[in-house]
């Protein structure tokens, strides 16, 4: 599909279109995105997901026993769900296309954008009155109506210092003003595209109120500079440091002097300033698994004969539901290959190969090298068996 074809999920914008005039910069409203949409999960499944041990899931009740906006935070006990009020309160699971294959098909509609901005699919579910309060969110997001209605009204762009309600377990923005027409409900199938620092407010209107929310990454520059300085910090000798040599003797020996000053930028921005460590970095960076402790390593490694025996024989190996993988090209034939926060240099077929959504079979054994990578990735816990 050329990125010139008008999209339905897109409103009949292409992908083009979409970028250049609507991603991270104004909302759009999208009715009919996914047309005769059936919500792959239901409420009592959700529910279910949020009683599980590892799975994020949240409570809001807008007014809780202790008082308003009272924030729970999972696993929960099934009862919990038979003691809420009839209205005005939200569950909340987050990363449910890491737990039920059929959500995590839905990302297959979003490549019209890099996969490794893609954060997760989260799902809410609220009674009539349900919501989590007006706020903004500092991400990209698109809200798929899944089941039932969501009124949602928009309030523009904010401020990041926009006052917050205090003393409560959520921000939600002390102040909140209708942008007039940015007001609507939404059906089954209607999707609604919000850039970062948008105040949004989503109220159910239906008993069974599901909305999906497909959330992308972006890192802060705070998260980027701390982060790049850490992987950085690890390969540099303990030799490149402050240096002054052929300085000219200070004025006052107490004064810190521009030279001084100039000497320390240079050595830092000179340092920082280094485009193919930046590329592996930030590779490594954007792969980096939402839960950590989901990537579980192989306690024996596998031998990578045995492996190729054992697809050859049929098995399949699969890429594990949260795992995370992106290339980059080094040259025109070898890339490096991200998985999971980590990068190993590889073919490049290899690496596209590894990072799409192609069959891990025997045919993948025809790429050169592919036996010890994928007996490593294996091992790592990026891959299993998929008979596992
Ligand atoms: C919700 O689904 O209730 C909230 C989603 C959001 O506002 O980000
Ligand atoms: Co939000």
């Amino acid at each position: 599909m050329s990125s010139d074809t008008p999209l339905q999920l897109l409103g009949g914008l292409s992908a083009t279109e979409f970028l250049r005039d609507i991603w991270q910069q104004r909302p759009l409203l999208i009715r009919g995105a996914f047309p005769d949409f059936e919500c792959p999960l239901d409420p009592d499944e959700l529910a279910g997901l949020a009683c599980e041990d590892g799975v994020e899931a949240r409570l809001v009740e807008e007014h809780g026993e202790d008082g308003p906006w009272q924030v729970r935070h999972g696993p929960f006990d099934e009862a919990v769900f038979g003691e809420l009020p009839e209205r005005d309160w939200t569950l909340l699971v987050q990363a449910v296309d890491h737990y039920v294959p059929e959500v995590a098909e839905l990302l297959e509609a979003f490549t019209f954008l890099p996969r490794w901005r893609l954060d997760d699919i989260m799902i809410s579910y609220a009674p009539p009155g349900g919501s989590v309060g007006p706020h903004m969110d500092q991400y990209d997001v698109f809200l798929l109506q899944g089941m039932g209605r969501r009124r949602w009204q928009l309030g523009g762009k904010v401020a990041d210092e926009a006052p917050i309600i205090p003393g409560i377990d959520l921000r939600i923005l002390e102040r909140f003003e209708v942008t007039p027409g940015d007001d609507w409900v939404l059906e089954p199938g209607d999707m609604l595209y919000l850039p970062p620092g948008w105040a949004h407010h989503g109220v159910s209107q239906s008993d069974d109120c599901l909305t999906l929310s497909v959330g992308f990454r972006a890192p802060s520059a705070d998260e980027a500079i701390t982060s790049f300085a850490d992987y950085l910090g690890e390969q540099l000798p303990a030799s490149l440091r402050y240096a002054d040599a052929g300085m000219a003797p200070p004025d006052d020996p107490s004064e810190l002097d521009d030279a001084a000053v100039a000497r320390m930028r240079r050595l830092i921005l000179e340092t920082l300033d280094d485009p193919a460590r930046l590329a592996q970095w930030f590779g490594r960076a954007m792969t980096q698994p939402k839960y950590v402790d989901q990537l579980v390593p192989r306690e024996q490694p596998t031998a990578p004969a045995e492996l190729v025996a054992e697809l050859q024989a049929g098995g399949e190996l699969v890429r594990c539901r949260g795992s995370r993988f992106a290339w980059r090209a080094l040259d025109g034939e070898r890339a490096t290959l991200f998985a999971d926060g980590d990068g190993v240099t590889c073919a490049l077929p290899l690496a596209r190969a590894l990072a799409s959504d192609a069959a891990l079979d025997a045919e993948a054994l025809a790429l050169p090298g592919a036996a010890e990578l994928l007996a490593a990735l294996l091992d790592a816990g990026s891959l299993s068996w998929a008979d596992e």
